[in-house]
């Protein structure tokens, strides 16, 4: 199956997508990127690009939270399925006029260079073999001096993240919500952003909470079950690996993603076109997997 036939079928079957309400490990999960992202970035967007509409067609919602005081969101989806979702979640908020959505491969994002203020993208560029090109495009997109961020699967995740997807995957169990992902150390990431050049560059984890815990959640939210909401276990646990991960800088290198910030420097026209040259992979042509 093609990526966009895939991910539209994802779109029409995965109970993520499906889920009606928030479940309590979504709230925590927005408020702790919203968090990171006011740390680490500057905040001074008026257009911001962000890859993949799947956070705002599901409860979690990046994207519209960034834009709640103003400025612009652009999402580029291969699926128009979820694309469409994340629309009408919009409408919801009343945000659909300040929402741009494309439906497009990430790895070639039909936009001109140095349109958008920031780019970001948290759990995205891991789902494509060409990962460095959609990098690559989050910079190119990005106006000089403006920031990207990028959020990858973390290898080095304490509950296991990588071997519990795997499993998964060989069961038979994900298919219906992800296709497989590459999990990166933070030396990797950093490389990639050095590789493009990006200046002050800054890396750390986020989401602590161990995966299999949030994947539960998110199933029972999807039954309507609230058994987990209602257990002061889970909650105390969300809560503390939540404090952990907010106190301690040290355990996020341990946490299920990691996000590596940096700021474009490229100088007006020489540097791009170099680059897109230089960029790792850049010769190959986008694959559907
Ligand atoms: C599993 S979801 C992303 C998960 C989400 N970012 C998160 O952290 O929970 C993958 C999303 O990326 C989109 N996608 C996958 N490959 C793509 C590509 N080559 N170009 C654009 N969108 C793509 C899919 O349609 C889907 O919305």
């Amino acid at each position: 199956m093609k990526l966009p036939e895939y991910w539209d079928w994802v779109a029409e079957h995965s109970f993520h997508l499906r889920q009606p309400n928030p479940s309590i490990t979504d709230i925590y999960y927005r408020k702790l990127v919203l968090t990171l992202i006011n740390q680490l970035g500057s905040g001074n967007w008026r257009r911001i690009l962000k890859l993949d509409a799947y956070n705002e067609a599901t409860n979690t919602q990046y994207g519209l939270y960034f834009i709640k005081d103003g400025g612009d969101l652009i999402l580029v989806d291969i699926s128009y399925g979820i694309a469409r979702k994340a629309l009408v979640k919009a409408a919801e908020k009343r945000l659909s006029h300040r929402i741009h959505l494309i439906v497009a491969d990430f790895r070639r994002m039909p936009l001109r260079p140095e349109c958008v203020d920031m780019s970001c993208s948290f759990g995205s560029i891991e789902h494509v073999p060409e990962y460095s090109l959609a990098f690559y495009e989050q910079v190119r997109v990005v106006r000089e001096g403006g920031e990207v961020f990028v959020g990858v699967p973390n290898l080095l995740n304490f509950s296991l993240r990588a071997l519990s997807a795997k499993i998964l995957h060989i069961m038979g169990l994900m298919t219906r919500m992800t296709n497989p992902e590459r999990h990166f150390l933070g030396s990797q990431l950093i490389s990639l952003a050095r590789s493009l050049n990006l200046d002050d560059i800054a890396l750390t984890g986020y989401h602590l909470f161990p995966k299999q815990l949030r994947w539960l959640d998110l199933w029972m939210a999807y039954r309507g079950v609230d058994t987990l909401k209602r257990s002061r276990l889970f909650r105390w646990l969300l809560k503390t690996f939540t404090l952990m991960e907010l106190k301690y800088s040290f355990a996020r290198v341990f946490a299920e993603m990691i996000i590596v910030k940096g700021v474009k420097r490229w100088g007006r026209g020489t540097a791009l076109r170099s680059l897109s040259g230089e960029a790792i992979d850049i010769d190959q042509q986008p694959q559907s997997t």
